[in-house]
């Protein structure tokens, strides 16, 4: 048995927990030499190759550079025969496109957070993953996890994958964005609006471009990913209503105040009912909504994420807790890791598929 060997696709602010937990609170960088010589006698995980944009940039994490390699071009970590599973962590649905799903035709496992490429890309991955395991009929499966993209550190994805097996789903929502939740909570108390999102910038909860957190685009990445291990059914995100928070003022708050609540900018995908049946076409939106200060999706603070579940057996479920930042994140990512190491990981990645019918004309009444 040999360590297992990861090549990470970008060292930001997600790759920089990741690296950290593995190779130092997990102990990977104590296996380099056995690294090297492939001769470890455990399944610990050594990264040994990082790909970043810049190889000279000064990081706020060390790399053991005798266990691992700094390269720029991501071919390296694809192409590479040692390398058993890829983390992707650059985002971006270009380069991180091609490099997700070379490293899956190639039988490499894939662990990522980037909801945007998977949310665009869905039935493409899905596809893909099916393809390549068909054809490796006897030799080990390739994985696809991704638990990091949705929620940051809450396992909202494993939980959909697993333990809704038996029961049907009439709604998911919820806050699925910390950037733009840390924003509003602050912007509640007074503080200006470009003011907080550069401390949310600052504190790593939002993307390379904060306009797709602002604009509720992660959101609708986001809640079309959860609508399908929900649900069952591809929504393509660009038809999804999505409205952000960039006209949410200190006026709004003080209007929701007065009505005993609070803004939170929320996604859902509910199946329309009628008599109490959830049986009818599914809803998919992002929007900012008044919540009761007493309500579930008040509570989360900070960069906190809170998602509820409706279903016919168990009721209301609610799963609330860190949403973005380096760590919740990287644990998420790491979990995938020893889950692929393991063996335990979910075979296919979207285990539902349904035709449900999408009606967004009914959303749409709400703009
Ligand atoms: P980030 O801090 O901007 O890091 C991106 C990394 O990718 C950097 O190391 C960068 O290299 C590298 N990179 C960018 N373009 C590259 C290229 N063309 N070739 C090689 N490397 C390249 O981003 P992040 O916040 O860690 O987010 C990464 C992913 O995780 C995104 O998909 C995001 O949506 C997702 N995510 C983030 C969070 C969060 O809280 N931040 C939470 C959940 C999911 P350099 O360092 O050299 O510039
Ligand atoms: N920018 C995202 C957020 C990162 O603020 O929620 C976590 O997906």
């Amino acid at each position: 048995i040999r360590p297992l060997r990861i090549g990470m696709i970008g060292a930001g602010t997600v790759g920089g927990g990741v690296y950290e937990i593995i190779m130092n609170r997990l102990g990977g960088s104590s296996n380099k030499s056995l690294a090297a010589s492939a001769g470890n006698a455990n399944n610990t995980p050594v990264i040994t190759k990082i790909c970043v944009r810049d190889a000279s940039k000064s990081r706020d994490f060390h790399i053991d550079t005798s266990a691992t390699e700094v390269v720029t071009d991501v071919k390296s970590i694809i192409n590479d025969s040692e390398i058993d599973i890829v983390v992707e962590v650059m985002g971006g649905t270009g380069i991180a496109k091609d490099a997700v799903m070379e490293s899956l035709r190639q039988g490499k496992s894939v662990v990522t957070a980037n909801k945007a490429l998977i949310a665009e890309n869905l039935q493409e991955i899905v596809s893909l993953v099916d393809k390549v395991n068909a054809n490796n009929v006897g030799a080990k499966t390739v994985k696809f996890a991704y638990e990091a993209s949705v929620c940051g550190g809450i396992p909202i994805i494993h939980t959909l994958q697993s333990c809704y097996k038996g029961d049907i789903i009439n709604e998911v929502m919820g806050i699925c964005n910390g950037t733009t939740n840390y924003m509003l909570g602050k912007m509640e108390q007074g503080v200006d609006y470009d003011e907080v999102l550069s401390e949310a910038q600052a504190l790593g909860y939002a993307e390379a471009d904060p306009t797709a957190d602002v604009e509720g685009h992660d959101v609708r990445a986001k809640i079309a990913i959860l609508a399908k291990l929900a649900f069952g059914t591809t929504v393509e995100v660009n038809t999804i209503p999505c409205m952000g928070i960039t006209n949410i003022s200190v006026v709004d708050f003080e209007y929701a105040k007065s009505m005993g609540c609070t803004i939170k900018l929320v996604g859902s995908a509910v199946r329309q009912s009628e008599f109490g049946e959830h049986d009818g076409a599914l809803s998919v939106y992002v929007s900012p909504k008044l919540v009761p200060n007493g309500h579930l999706l008040a509570s989360a603070s900070g960069c906190g994420n809170a998602v509820a579940i409706d279903s016919a057996n168990l009721g209301i479920a609610s799963f609330t807790g860190p949403g973005a930042g380096r760590y919740p994140t990287a644990n998420s990512i790491v979990a995938d890791v020893m889950r692929v190491a393991n063996n335990t990981c979910i075979a296919k990645p979207f285990p539902l598929s349904s035709n449900i019918e999408i009606d967004n004309d009914y959303v749409s009444a709400f703009y």
